[in-house]
């Protein structure tokens, strides 16, 4: 096909998402290189863009031995603590940077940065902006500096349908992927990083966007790159649960400017189970409210509140989109209590990569939330993801550059094909699909898991698969049916991975393995083709 698309169809440099990983690694690569970031809707639609609470960074000399014991004591046993080293020492220059950059974050009077605390931190070190809209900032911020070099493209609206590989799959050469006139197009790229951040959708409740399905990790599964640690899906504590509402994030540092959790007979229950209280880390806080939720007889569900009343700080100011939205339900943090309970929220697991974003597969290669580096182990430190992002996403690109050195482009000769598109019935019976995936995964792999419910999950996920793979084998196609398939592969990849670990550990908690069993299982979930192994890294 002639290209009548206004992006190059042939970059040395593709990357798939446009959130605080992928856009660190273009501004990275274009110094040298041209650069095509592909991203399914407008630049600003990334998880990036929704994170509240603010990144954690250690700027003090002093605090990059307790931010790394931190980082190490959330990840419950599991984190790589290279990783983690790389992550906290690293992370102060990137952040520096991004200031230089031009991203404002919330400062003292006196000039000094402000920072806040959350869930298992031992002191406040969460800079944050425009009180609760830190994402919002940091992608503004990059987006920025990515538009300034005019070798970086940009593909809005555009998504990855599969991966290019040589005729023997052993490296990729590029993508293929939708317009937003559902035309597909070859992309060819000396390397291709995937940051295209979370899967929370695969949940019915989640705090993520639309658009985080999965894709980026189903796409490098189905050529057989390896997937690690899919089993450790972080719920977050504290979404609005309002019937028909979406579960709105209620970002961690509410508690950690003072809120309280209490159930429905208006008790304060975490000081009771947590020295550290409404501060423990996410999974024991998520797991807490969830049973406070469930009472004693099986079809009980009690509402679970945050309390700020008794907080003197004014909180409009704080938390001023976090205000914006609950006033849309005619509630006030400062006056009301405020129903809460846990969502899905960040993948701790994801595409392996060592600590330069390498997959199993050459030329392909990943950051963000979409990767596993075993940087957050079983449980991550909350505010630690955007860092991630910043510090892996620089190093991928630096890898990618070097890697491919001298490297020439693959010529792809293939046309793709073009696909049919879905009749309204079919798109229709699509969405229901999808749907019942969110709930399936919801009550058979979520908070509290167990055989013989994860294995009925596996079961009923055949038939999700089968109907997708039907309208796939009729020639249909477009960007809803590719983020079927997504969700399908990451739904199995977590059910596979968590009927695996027959233990209970961080995120993961299995009511019939209750115990962290080091003996077994102080190792990393590895997926390859189905098969799940286990291995210290
Ligand atoms: C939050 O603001 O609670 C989310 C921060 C995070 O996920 O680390």
């Amino acid at each position: 096909m002639a290209n009548s698309s206004p992006w190059p169809h042939s970059v040395d440099f593709l990357i798939m998402g446009a959130g605080v990983a992928g856009l660190r690694a273009a501004i990275e690569l274009a110094e040298s290189a041209s650069v095509l970031v592909v991203t399914k809707e407008s630049l600003r639609e990334s998880n990036t863009h929704y994170a509240q609470g603010g990144i954690a960074v250690a700027l003090e000399p002093d605090d990059v031995a307790p931010h790394l014991t931190d980082t190490l004591a959330a990840g419950d046993g599991l984190v790589h603590s290279p990783a983690a080293q790389v992550l906290i020492h690293e992370g102060p220059t990137r952040v520096t940077e991004l200031i230089r950059w031009g991203a404002n974050f919330d400062r003292e009077a006196s000039g000094e940065l402000m920072r806040t605390r959350e869930g298992a931190h031992s002191h406040p070190r969460i800079l944050h902006s425009n009180g609760d809209a830190t994402g919002a900032e940091i992608s503004r911020s990059l987006v920025a500096a990515a538009k300034t070099h005019p070798r970086i493209h940009f593909a809005e609206w555009t998504t990855v349908a599969r991966l290019l590989t040589t005729a023997t799959r052993t490296r990729v050469i590029g993508a293929e992927i939708y317009d937003r006139e559902n035309h597909l197009h070859c992309i060819t790229a000396r390397a291709t990083l995937i940051a295209a951040g979370g899967a929370g959708q695969v949940y019915s409740d989640t705090t993520n966007p639309s658009v985080a399905t999965g894709d980026g990790i189903a796409l490098a599964a189905s050529i057989g790159a390896e997937l690690a640690d899919m089993e450790f899906y972080q719920f977050h504590p504290t979404a609005l649960a309002i019937d028909g509402a979406p579960r709105f994030l209620l970002s961690e540092a509410l508690r950690g400017e003072g809120a309280w959790l209490s159930n429905h007979r208006g008790e304060r229950f975490m000081p009771a189970l947590h020295p550290l209280a409404e501060l423990a880390p996410r999974d024991v806080v998520a797991r807490a409210i969830a049973r406070e939720g469930l009472g004693s007889n099986p079809g009980d569900s009690f509402p679970v509140y945050l309390d700020l009343r008794h907080l003197t700080i004014d909180l409009r100011h704080r938390f001023p989109g976090i205000s914006a939205t609950l006033a849309r339900f005619n509630l006030d943090l400062a006056r009301d209590l405020i129903p809460v309970r846990p969502a899905a929220h960040y993948l701790m697991g994801g595409i392996r990569t060592d600590l330069d974003g390498r997959t199993s597969i050459a030329g392909l290669y990943a950051a963000g939330e979409a990767a596993c580096t075993g940087v957050h182990g079983a449980n991550r430190l909350a505010s630690n993801s955007l860092l991630e992002g910043l510090v892996f996403g620089a190093r991928a690109a630096r890898a990618m550059r070097e890697d491919s050195e001298g490297a020439t482009l693959d010529e792809f000769a293939d046309e793709p094909a073009q696909p049919r598109q879905l009749a309204a019935a079919e798109e229709a019976a699509l969405e229901a699909h999808i749907a019942s995936l969110g709930r399936l995964m919801w009550r058979h792999a979520g908070l509290l898991r167990d055989k013989s419910a994860m294995q009925a999950g596996l079961n009923a996920l055949a038939g999700y698969t089968a109907a997708i793979d039907a309208l796939i084998a009729a020639g249909k196609g477009s960007r809803r049916l590719s983020e079927a398939q997504s969700l399908g592969i990451v739904a199995r990849a977590i059910l596979l991975s968590a009927l695996a670990r027959e233990e209970s550990r961080g995120a993961h908690y299995r009511n019939d393995f209750p115990k962290r069993d080091d003996a077994k299982f102080l190792k990393h979930s590895s997926l390859r083709l189905d098969r799940v192994n286990f291995s210290v890294w």
